[in-house]
C-alpha cells in the first residue's frame, strides 16, 4: 500500500484528534474520508484516535432490533485492528476507546447544559434523523454535545472528519468559546475541522454516498469473493463496446483514480476517451488495483484482527495514559462551576 503523504502546515506539531463509530466493516470512503488523514496526522503532529461506541449507541432507541452486545465489541474489535492495519500506529499515537473514559460523559453532561433545543436542531445527524421519523432518539439529539466532549476534554486543536461531519465540530468550537468566555479563562481549545477536499465524498456503489446504513459500501477487509462481487455490481451507463467512456461519470474510474498511480490512470482515462476499454475491463481492473492497494493492510488484520490480548494491550495502555489527563480537565471545568 503506498500513502500520498502532504505536507501539511495545518497540522504540524499539533493535537489532532478523531473518532469512528463501531458500526461495521470499515470502507473505502472511511478510508479516504478518515483514515488516510489521520495516518497523515501522525507523523505531522500528535494523534489522538478513538472508537465512537458510546455514538454507536444511539440506536437503542431504534424500533428495529439494535445491534447485539456481541456485535457491538466485534465491530469495536473490527476498528481497532482495521486503524492499525490501515497504519494508525498505537506506538506513536493515542489510540483508545470512548466508553474506557467515563470522564467522556461526564463532560458531555454539562455540555448538554450549556446547550439550547434550537442550537441542536440544526445538527447534521439530528436534521437527517428528523427527516426520516418524527421522533428522534435523544443520543442523536445529543450527539454533537458528545463529540464536543470528545474533542474538548483532550484539548484537540484539529478535528480531520469527513464534510458531514464539519458542522459538529464547527459546533464543539462555539461551545468551547462560550464556556471560556463565562469562565473567563482559556479552559477549552478551540478546536478546527480539517476537510480533505479533493476526497470529501466517496460515491458508493450505486453513485450515492458511499455509506454502511445505504449498504452501497465497498469494504476493506471483506473476503476477496465479496469484494470481486461487489466491484463487478458497481452501477455504469449503457455505454457499447467500442464508444468512449466518460471518465467524469464513469464509477470504477472514481476509484482508480483514488487508488492507481496517477500516471497509470492516465492511461486509464485515455483508452476511455478511445473507447478501448469496457466497464467490465475497468472493473476487472479496478478489482486488481484495489487488491493490491490493500494488500499489506488486508494480511496485518488478518494476523491481528482476532488477537484479543494485543488489542487489549493498546487499550489498557491507552487508559494508563489518559486517565489522570481526562479526569484533571473535568476537574477544573467542575471547579470553575462549583460542582466541586
Ligand atoms: P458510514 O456512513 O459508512 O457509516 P461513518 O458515518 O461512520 O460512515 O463515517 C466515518 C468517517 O468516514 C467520517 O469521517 C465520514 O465523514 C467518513 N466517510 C464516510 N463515508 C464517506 C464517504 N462516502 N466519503 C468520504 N468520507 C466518508
Ligand atoms: N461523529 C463521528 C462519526 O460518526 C465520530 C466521532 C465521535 C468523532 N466523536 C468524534 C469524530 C470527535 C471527530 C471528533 O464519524
Amino acid at each position: 500500500m503506498f500513502f500520498f503523504y502532504t505536507a501539511n502546515n495545518n497540522i504540524s506539531g499539533k493535537r489532532i484528534l478523531t473518532g469512528l463509530q463501531p458500526t461495521g466493516g470499515l470502507h473505502i470512503g472511511n478510508y479516504f474520508g478518515a483514515v488516510r488523514q489521520m495516518v497523515e496526522a501522525q507523523d505531522a503532529g500528535e494523534l489522538y484516535f478513538f472508537i465512537a461506541d458510546l455514538h454507536a449507541l444511539t440506536d437503542l432507541s431504534d424500533e428495529q432490533a439494535p445491534q447485539s452486545a456481541a456485535e457491538r465489541s466485534k465491530n469495536s474489535r473490527h476498528l481497532l485492528a482495521a486503524s492499525i492495519a490501515l497504519g494508525i500506529d498505537p506506538e506513536k499515537s493515542m489510540v483508545y476507546r470512548q466508553s474506557d473514559f467515563p470522564q467522556v460523559t461526564e463532560l458531555m453532561w454539562i455540555i448538554a447544559c450549556m446547550l439550547k433545543h434550537n442550537f441542536l436542531t440544526i445538527g447534521h445527524a439530528y436534521k437527517d434523523a428528523a427527516q426520516e421519523k418524527q421522533n428522534v432518539g435523544l443520543g442523536v439529539f445529543l450527539y454533537p454535545a458528545l463529540m464536543a466532549a470528545d474533542i474538548l476534554i483532550a484539548d484537540a486543536e484539529v478535528v480531520p472528519v469527513g464534510q458531514d461531519q464539519a458542522q459538529h465540530v464547527e459546533m464543539a468550537r462555539e461551545m468551547a468559546r462560550k464556556f471560556n468566555h463565562t469562565a473567563r479563562e482559556a479552559c477549552f481549545t478551540e478546536p478546527q475541522e480539517q476537510i480533505q477536499k479533493e476526497v470529501a465524498v466517496i460515491p458508493g456503489l450505486d453513485g450515492e454516498k458511499m455509506s454502511k446504513s445505504k449498504g452501497n459500501t465497498l469494504p476493506i477487509f471483506a473476503d476477496e469473493a465479496d469484494l470481486r462481487k461487489r466491484i463487478m455490481s458497481i452501477v455504469t451507463d449503457s455505454t457499447p463496446r467500442g464508444e468512449p467512456i466518460n471518465v467524469e461519470t464513469c464509477l470504477p474510474c472514481a476509484y482508480l483514480e483514488k487508488i492507481m498511480p496517477r500516471e497509470e490512470y492516465g492511461t486509464v482515462v485515455n483508452r476511455c476517451s478511445k473507447g478501448d476499454i469496457t466497464y467490465k475491463e475497468l472493473k476487472e481492473l479496478l478489482a486488481e488495483q484495489y487488491l493490491a492497494y490493500f494488500k499489506d493492510a488486508r494480511e496485518t488484520y488478518e494476523k491481528i484482527s482476532d488477537d484479543t490480548k494485543y488489542l487489549e494491550k493498546i487499550l489498557t495502555g491507552s487508559r494508563e495514559k489518559l486517565d489522570t489527563r481526562f479526569t484533571e480537565k473535568v476537574t477544573k471545568v467542575k471547579q470553575i462551576l462549583g460542582v466541586l
